[in-house]
């Protein structure tokens, strides 16, 4: 294999053979192919992108490079669902517990934060010694035993993936259809499942803003689940604003458990039911989308859930305690109330922008080797659509000191716009399936 010709082939826009990505991805997990090599490749796939037979290689050499988790042999009905990425999205926390007390299985592999996005891993590990680096053998002793373990991706699943993923990181090809799909789907299928829930954000915070490119992206993950016998359906949800009010690791932690005992904000609610009725049908835990609603609240309401989270915390490390008492999560050192500048109705309340503070106040990575203080954050009481009055408040600050809360501030100021009228995109505006895009703006 000559791997500039390979490269100049994708650069012209020609497709390489199914046999090529098979040996170029074995090689480069082996580490026999050079970073600026495989670099240089994936430019070429951004800009020409990938035919199906090509992207159906690499996801599966991308399998191929590493172990999966197997329930062969066992009843057991095995469900998990992915984001794209976005802000305050904590409904990974709460949606596994709750499908775990329906008696389905969730192997829960989740990422950390990225570029403006938050990850689960890092806000788990807010719970003082929670673990989420077990093995495969661990998670699937513990799925076997509480029905869920919350984990990242282990160094024997899909390692093909952990090293291009972080060479997509700085060398600014991150945002391509086929190298995202590739990605996630290849770390999914190799979790044994019977069943993936994808929730596909758009919007302004969103990795493909645009709900077509969104849409795209759905498509094509389902395309690869479905075709290596994975059922897949993806929801399209809105990422122009934070879901739910909490935005930072602890306080995460915190809103989840309030949502896991059902006193948690509408939207998180609203997206975590939804997602979590796609699990149950998908598996056919549930008879249809009213039974898998009951069914999923009756896991909240009955404690259930929460009861689940709290084992799945002592069995990865963590102090329980967390379910009852808050004040066991890192606090931190400066809080102050932010007040609306002046009356109208909330038009903004924006991610990207409300992301990239959490960062700036240590709470997400600039390089991969940095610290995160999990304490700091944002609570945001608001949403487009709501009025206000000035002198309102309308969010809390969680920095570590008072030039904290002054970057926080000033982020805030940017991030919340108020105006004469606000504009307000549907939460789950569609439903994708294999068989079409379904429009759910009209219906909810
Ligand atoms: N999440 C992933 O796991 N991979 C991507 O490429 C993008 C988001």
């Amino acid at each position: 294999m000559v791997i500039p010709l390979l490269i100049q082939h994708k650069r012209d826009g020609h497709a390489l053979r199914p046999e090529d990505w098979r040996t170029l991805i074995g090689e480069y997990t082996a580490g026999r192919v050079p970073d600026y090599q495989m670099a240089a490749l994936l430019m070429a796939v951004v800009w020409r992108g990938l035919t199906t037979d090509e992207l159906a290689a690499l996801t599966d050499a991308m399998i191929a490079s590493g172990d999966r988790l197997s329930f062969d042999g066992s009843t057991l009905r095995v469900a998990d669902k992915h984001s794209t990425g976005g802000v305050g999205d904590k409904v990974s926390l709460l949606l596994a517990p709750m499908v775990a007390s329906c008696g389905v299985a969730v192997p829960m592999m989740s990422g950390r934060g990225l570029g403006h996005t938050g990850g689960t891993l890092d806000k788990l590990e807010a719970i003082p010694g929670f673990r989420t680096n077990l093995s495969i053998r661990e998670a699937k002793a513990q799925i076997e035993r509480i029905g869920c373990a919350l984990i990242g991706q282990t160094p024997e699943i899909a390692p093909a993936d952990k090293r291009l993923y972080a060479l997509r990181d700085v060398t600014g090809t991150v945002e391509s259809i086929p190298l995202i799909s590739a990605s996630i789907m290849s770390k999914k299928l190799a979790e044994g499942l019977t069943g993936l829930v994808l929730d596909v954000k758009t919007g302004s915070g969103a990795f493909l803003p645009e709900p077509a490119r969104a849409i795209e992206l759905a498509r094509t993950m389902i395309a690869l689940g479905e075709a290596r016998g994975c059922p897949t359906v993806a929801l399209l949800t809105a990422m122009d604003r934070p879901l739910g009010r909490a935005c930072g690791n602890a306080l995460e932690v915190e809103e989840a458990i309030e949502g896991l005992r059902d006193g948690g904000p509408p939207d998180l609610m609203e997206v975590t039911y939804a997602l979590g009725v796609e699990m149950l049908l998908l598996v056919g835990a549930a008879a249809d989308p009213k039974d898998a609603r009951e069914r999923l609240q009756a896991a909240v309401t009955s404690g259930r859930a929460l009861e689940t989270f709290g084992r799945i915390i002592e069995a990865q490390g963590g102090n329980p305690a967390v379910i009852d008492d808050p004040a066991v999560l890192p606090q931190a050192g400066a809080v102050e109330v932010y007040r609306a500048q002046r009356s109208g109705v909330v038009a903004t309340v924006e991610p990207r922008r409300i992301g990239q503070a959490i960062v700036e106040l240590g709470g997400g990575r600039r390089s991969l080797e940095d610290q995160i203080d999990a304490a700091v954050g944002f609570v945001i009481t608001v949403k487009p659509g709501d009025e206000v009055r000035e002198g309102e408040p309308i969010a809390s600050i969680f920095a570590r000191d008072s030039d904290g809360i002054v970057s926080g501030t000033a982020a805030l100021d940017e991030a919340i716009g108020v105006r004469e009228r606000g504009h307000l995109t549907p939460l789950i505006s569609h439903r994708i399936t294999s068989t079409g895009v379904e429009s759910l703006a009209e219906a909810r």
